[in-house]
């Protein structure tokens, strides 16, 4: 089989909660892990997307620094990996302009501008790094669709056969869901809505640096319900603090061998929901504990370790350049640039 490349982005909004870990972050690193020697990887912490939202310039500069520590604690490799700031590949940007020009608008939305051209943005982090593979979370398919739109209006627009000898510019990336493999996690404190960064109410969520004695209390006082002593059924429904959990416990369970929220219900039918929360909790610190650490050691605030940051931020900010400049010199000539 062909070598894959795979990209995903996240914004730099603060240190990724549960959800974001269980959802998405970890199967980054499982891919990683997963991956082929000739496959590459490209993690993009997406800043540029995240300027929709004005907000202020030392923040911004805080919370990029913050999310790549956070990819670095939950394991990715900045030697595997590219790990890099969007707008240090200005790439990014130049094709975004490039593809707005034949893309088309029914899909966008009239918002405000940045929000309007948010998904020509998306389109051109996926298809500048020529990704073949897109993990991402159901909310994010219709962009994927779009981002294949993109493809085939700048092919036809500018007359570029797709059976030409030469190779097209771009590929179509093929979806990755995210959501088969793992389930959406819900907020601690009200369990019909998702665990969401959001969310005002700080002990609705559990974030991956949280220390051991935060996360017991958090899952302590996670609202449950008083109808029955007992876990006994799986149900979503009509008791969602209890299947929440279940999905939590889940999520952390062995490696290859990934229970369901379900198996664990049957597994744990006569537990009371005090021994639930505890297996939980035990589970969530076992889980968390080398990221919890490794966020403690990639933060820290020493020279030696600013100057380490500042290397893995080169090292990948080159590797996307590198792959952001084929790319783009291929689409300059087909242009006429
Ligand atoms: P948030 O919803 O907290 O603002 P984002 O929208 O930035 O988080 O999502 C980042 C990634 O985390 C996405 O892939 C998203 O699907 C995933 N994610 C966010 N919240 C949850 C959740 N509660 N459960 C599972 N996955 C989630
Ligand atoms: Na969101």
């Amino acid at each position: 089989p062909s070598p894959k490349i795979i990209f995903s982005g996240i914004q730099p909004t603060g240190v990724p909660h549960l959800g974001n870990y269980l959802g998405a972050l970890k199967q980054w690193k499982d891919m990683q892990d997963a991956a082929h020697p000739s496959d590459k990887l490209f993690f993009s912490i997406v800043d540029l997307h995240a300027l929709t939202i004005p907000g202020n310039a030392d923040k911004l500069r805080r919370n990029r620094r913050e999310m790549l520590t956070s990819l670095l604690a939950i394991g990715l490799d900045p030697e595997r990996s590219a790990i890099f700031y969007q707008s240090s590949v200005s790439q990014h940007a130049e094709l975004q302009w490039i593809l707005s020009c034949t893309a088309s608008t029914g899909y966008l939305s009239p918002l405000k501008h940045g929000l309007f051209s948010y998904p020509i943005l998306q389109a051109a982090d996926i298809l500048l790094h020529q990704s073949t593979h897109v993990p991402v979370g159901s909310d994010q398919k219709q962009h994927l669709e779009f981002a294949r739109e993109c493809v085939t209006n700048f092919h036809s627009s500018w007359s570029i056969p797709s059976s030409s000898s030469r190779p097209p510019i771009f590929r179509y990336p093929q979806t990755i869901s995210l959501d088969s493999s793992s389930s959406r996690i819900m907020s601690l404190s009200d369990p019909t809505k998702k665990m969401s960064k959001s969310d005002p109410v700080e002990k609705s969520k559990i974030f991956i640096s949280d220390d051991e004695g935060v996360i017991r209390a958090k899952i302590k006082s996670a609202l449950t319900d008083s109808v029955s002593k007992f876990v006994g059924e799986y149900d979503s429904v009509n008791r969602p603090g209890v299947a929440n959990l279940l999905e939590i416990l889940a999520g952390f369970s062995g490696g290859g061998e990934r229970k369901t929220g379900r198996e664990l219900a049957e597994e744990l039918k006569g537990e009371s929901l005090l021994g639930l929360k505890t297996l939980t909790a035990d589970a969530v610190v076992k889980g968390l504990a080398e990221v919890r650490e490794k966020f403690r050691q990639f933060g820290e605030d020493t020279e030696q370790n600013k100057a380490r940051m500042r290397e893995i931020e080169d090292i990948g900010t080159r590797r996307a350049r590198e792959s952001a400049e084929r790319t783009m010199e291929r689409v300059r000539e087909a242009i006429g640039l």
